[in-house]
C-alpha cells in the first residue's frame, strides 16, 4: 500500500508511474494519512450564520476508500473544500500526511494543496481552451514538474484512464463520462497522497457513473487514498466505509475505521 499510480495489465508502460510513486514519502503507515478533529465553521448570511460544520472528527487511513453521504446543506462540500485547503475552518485541526494544515496561511495550503491534494469536482471543471492532455500537465507544471516529464506522466494518465485516443481534443467534444475520466487524470497529475472527489458521478448517467465508481475502484486497488461525496448508494457501496453526515456532523458510521491508533 502507499503508491497512487494505477496499474492496469492492458497498459505496457505505467512502470514510471509506479517510480515515481514509491519515491514519495508517505509518512507513518500507522498514523492516518488524514486526521480531522473538532471542525466547525460558520458561514455569515444575511439573516443568521449558518452553522455548517459543528464538530467534525474523522481519521482516514492510508489506502482508505471512504464515502461521505448525507442530505443536501449538510456539510459535505464544506468539509472537502476545508480538508482540500480551499477555506478556512473557524476550529479544529486537519492534519494530512502528518502536517497540521488548519496552522498554514494561504501560502501553506497552496503548497500543500500541490503536495497532498487533488480534487474532482461534480462538474469537471476543466479548461474548456485546452486540450485534454494540456489539462493533466498544467498542474503538474505548476507544482514544478518539467514540462516533459509532465508530458510523459500525463500520456500515461489518459491511457490508463481509456481517454489516450483523445489527447489532443477539447474537453467540450468528450462525453460526460470521458470528461469526469479526464478531470480524475488532471487529479492525480501531482501522485496526490488523497485524492478528494465531490459528487463525482452527479453529472453522469448510470453507466458514467458505474466506468467512474470502476476507475476509483482501481485506483484505490493501486493503494489511493480516496474521500468521496456522493448521494448514490450504489456509487457508496463500492467504498471500504461509509459516514452519514446530518447537521455538520458526523452521525452514523465508524468516523475512525482502520485508522484507529
Ligand atoms: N460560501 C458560503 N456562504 C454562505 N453559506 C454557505 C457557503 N457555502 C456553504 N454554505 C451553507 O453551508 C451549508 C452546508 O453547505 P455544503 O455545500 O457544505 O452542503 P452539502 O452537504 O455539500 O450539500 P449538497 O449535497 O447540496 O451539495 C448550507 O446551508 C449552505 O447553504
Ligand atoms: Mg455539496
Amino acid at each position: 500500500m502507499g503508491g497512487t499510480a494505477v496499474s492496469d495489465s492492458t497498459t505496457t508502460n505505467n512502470s514510471e508511474l509506479a517510480d515515481a510513486s514509491r519515491e514519495r514519502p508517505r509518512g507513518d503507515a500507522a498514523e492516518p494519512v488524514l486526521r480531522v478533529h473538532g471542525v466547525r465553521k460558520t458561514f455569515e448570511a444575511e439573516l443568521a450564520p449558518v452553522r455548517a460544520l459543528r464538530g467534525v472528527d474523522l481519521d482516514v487511513a492510508s489506502g482508505e476508500f471512504l464515502a461521505i453521504m448525507g442530505p443536501s446543506g449538510c456539510g459535505k462540500s464544506t468539509l472537502l473544500n476545508l480538508i482540500a485547503g480551499l477555506d478556512l475552518a473557524d476550529d479544529g485541526t486537519i492534519t494530512i500526511a502528518g502536517e497540521v494544515i488548519t496552522d498554514e496561511d494561504e501560502d501553506g495550503l497552496a503548497r500543500m494543496r500541490r503536495r497532498h491534494i487533488g480534487i474532482v469536482f461534480q462538474f469537471f471543471n476543466l479548461l474548456e481552451g485546452m486540450t485534454a492532455i494540456e489539462n493533466v500537465v498544467l498542474p503538474a507544471m505548476i507544482a514544478g514538474t518539467r514540462r516533459k516529464a509532465a508530458e510523459a506522466r500525463a500520456r500515461d494518465l489518459l491511457d490508463l484512464l481509456g481517454v489516450g485516443d483523445k489527447r489532443d481534443e477539447l474537453p467540450s467534444v468528450l462525453s460526460g463520462g470521458q470528461r469526469q475520466r479526464l478531470a480524475i487524470a488532471r487529479a492525480l497529475a501531482n501522485e496526490p497522497t488523497l485524492l478528494l472527489a465531490d459528487e463525482p458521478t452527479g453529472a453522469l448517467d448510470t453507466e458514467g457513473g458505474q466506468e467512474v465508481l470502476e476507475l476509483f475502484r482501481r485506483l484505490h486497488g493501486d493503494g489511493q487514498t480516496i474521500v468521496m461525496v456522493t448521494h448514490s448508494h450504489d456509487v457508496a457501496a463500492g467504498a471500504d466505509r461509509i459516514i452519514q453526515f446530518r447537521d455538520g456532523r458526523v452521525v452514523e458510521g465508524d468516523p475512525v475505521g482502520n485508522g484507529r491508533p
